[in-house]
């Protein structure tokens, strides 16, 4: 049995996300989901290639249509120097592609530096190719991005690749071009390959601005930029990502593993994704600006709603609410009991750098939301070590679900019982 499976964490997302299912009426800010339907040309496309019969097997790295309409995309948009759809793979989501690429890149024992806090599978997805995160944290006091020097420091001899994840999921915080050029400038210096995970490229407020790092001088061929259609197109269960790849032997193995892992991405969704390319962009940014207003209503809601328990400045990108626990709140002791429905982490593994575990107030504090208010939320600890006493909230939800969220919170955290 390949043992070391059962080492690797299953992320409390997953986990909660069973639980909701059996809490009646549920409010669910737990799971990174947007309310919004995917566009009328995804589901026209889509339609039409049920109609016309497109039900067979296809290219396994993709439909050379859609690839020449991404190409095209991250041509214009992302400011990648793609020379060909060739550089372009389509995966069955962003989480697929991070799963092949991990598998294509790294040796045993190869070290990739990932942020802290930073969205569970790719932690994961390093451990399951055998190699060895190495975290980064960022601060709340830098609005979520990282420090230059500590990061050039966690560079070592085994290192092969520095993780970024720009709007970042759960902080919301953005990296700005700057932080993007030392981290370039670390990668050229040290030989170091890039992974950027570009999920929420289209999400940002406030006049933030999204930079590729596969754009900046000479960074291309060492960056692999993930992409996916979830966020973007709220396609979140159709399943379209891909991957921008320039060294022709890295994506060999890719096409490897593509082909050994799903023969071909479904080949509805691919027209879906064509009808998406093909449509009006006015979606997307109709989702964005729907966006900042939901995250602008949570954010007012939450001061009377859990005022002096939770708070946090609005993020800049992405759709979470980041919500610091006040030192002052003290988790009930029944909420502490071990016999709590939500399975809590126990082993080292899951926990790797703190022992964290049943005194986690992440945890604690989530359990009561859940089971107490029907609100579903991720405690922060769940995305590292550095996102203790904290706990995330997605606000890509309808307006009434956030406020009745909102007013079950004031209820369990403010009124009391
Ligand atoms: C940071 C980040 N990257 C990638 C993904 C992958 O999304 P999907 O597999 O739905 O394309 C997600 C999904 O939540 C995410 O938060």
């Amino acid at each position: 049995m390949a043992k070391y499976l059962d080492d690797i964490p299953l992320s409390g997302i997953t986990r909660i996300r069973e639980l909701m299912y059996s809490v009646q009426d549920p409010f669910r800010l737990d799971q990174g989901d947007v309310s919004f339907e995917a566009p009328d040309s995804v589901k026209q496309a889509i339609t039409r290639a049920v109609a016309d019969g497109h039900t067979h097997y296809l290219q396994t790295n993709g439909l050379p249509k859609v690839r020449e309409l991404l190409a095209r995309k991250l041509r214009h948009q992302n400011r990648l120097p793609v020379d060909s759809p060739d550089e372009v793979l389509v995966t069955n989501g962003g989480i697929h592609g991070l799963y092949l690429l991990c598998q294509a890149l790294l040796e045993p024992g190869d070290e990739v530096l990932l942020p802290d806090p930073e969205w569970p599978p790719a932690q994961s997805n390093i451990l399951t190719a055998h190699g060895v995160p190495v975290r980064y944290p960022l601060y709340e006091t830098r609005a979520w991005r990282f420090d230059a020097a500590e990061l050039a420091a966690s560079v070592t001899p085994r290192t092969r690749a520095i993780y970024v994840n720009s709007p970042n999921n759960p902080t919301g915080g953005v990296l700005t071009r700057a932080d993007l050029e030392q981290v370039a400038s670390l990668a050229r210096e040290r030989n170091l390959w890039v992974i950027s995970d570009e999920a929420y490229e289209d999400v940002l407020f406030g006049g933030a601005e999204h930079v590729s790092i596969g754009s900046l001088e000479k960074m291309y061929p060492r960056t692999v930029s993930l992409f996916t259609f979830s966020k973007s197109y709220a396609m979140t269960g159709l399943r379209f990502g891909y991957l921008a790849v320039k060294d022709a032997g890295l994506r060999e193995r890719l096409t490897k593993l593509l082909f050994l892992t799903t023969s071909n991405v479904s080949s509805i969704v691919q027209f879906g994704a064509i009808g998406a390319l093909l449509g009006s962009q006015g979606v997307v940014e109709q989702f964005r600006v729907e966006l900042e207003a939901r995250r602008d209503l949570f954010y007012e809601g939450i001061r009377t709603a859990a005022s002096g328990v939770l708070g946090g400045q609005p993020p800049l990108g992405a759709f979470y609410a980041f919500l610091k626990i006040d030192a002052g709140w003290d988790a009930p002791s029944e909420v502490r009991s071990p016999k709590s429905e939500v399975e809590r982490p126990t082993s080292e593994t899951q926990r790797p750098s703190e022992g964290l575990g049943r005194q986690s107030r992440s945890w604690a504090m989530t359990e009561r939301l859940i089971q107490e208010g029907r609100v579903g939320c991720i405690p922060g600890v769940d995305f590292g070590a550095c996102g203790e006493g904290y706990v995330r909230f997605c606000f890509a939800r309808e307006r009434a679900e956030l406020l009745g969220a909102l007013e079950a919170m004031r209820r369990v955290l403010v009124l009391g019982p």
